[in-house]
């Protein structure tokens, strides 16, 4: 397991989903909130790659799909004590994952790693600066999911 969650690993599942809900769920919606405007601006810039705004705009779309099924179907299911019951969502759930897993390599190609050229604009700065805190977070939030949340509400 992520040894970062080890302190998570008896705490009661609504405590976990409250944590998730706040250390990750509002936190990509603020990273997207400020994500799209700047890659609309870089957008103009020259040698900015042209697919990079319209991947951001679907990935965008695509995890607040994910979230929120999470928020309105998984999540409740778990705080009512019916997480044995959630199989599918949660297998729909980690299908979800995994595809966020490939867009990340995606991001990685697009942007060479998310490496700046020298010429960069203060705006694609900040740009990668928050994708890296982004792919970051979300490789955490997967993990949280996969190998604490998931097993422990099936197994409940
Ligand atoms: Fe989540
Ligand atoms: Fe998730």
């Amino acid at each position: 397991m992520n040894p970062k969650f080890h302190i998570y690993q008896n705490s009661p599942l609504s405590l976990i989903i409250d944590h998730i809900l706040q250390r990750y769920h509002e936190v990509h919606r603020m990273q997207f909130a400020n994500i799209l405007p700047l890659a609309e601006q870089c957008a103009k810039c020259d040698d900015f790659p042209t697919q990079l705004l319209p991947f951001l705009q679907a990935f965008s779309v695509d995890l607040e799909n994910h979230l929120q099924k999470e928020e309105q179907v998984l999540f409740p299911l778990i705080n009512a004590g019916r997480g044995s019951m959630a199989t599918m969502p949660v297998r729909v759930m980690m299908m979800e994952h995994d595809n966020h897993q490939v867009a990340l390599s995606q991001l990685a190609d697009l942007t060479n790693n998310l490496t700046l050229p020298e010429n960069a604009s203060s705006e694609w700065q900040q740009l990668y600066e928050i994708l890296q805190q982004f792919r970051d977070d979300l490789l955490d939030h997967i993990d949280i999911e996969n190998e604490l949340l998931f097993p422990r509400a099936l197994n409940e």
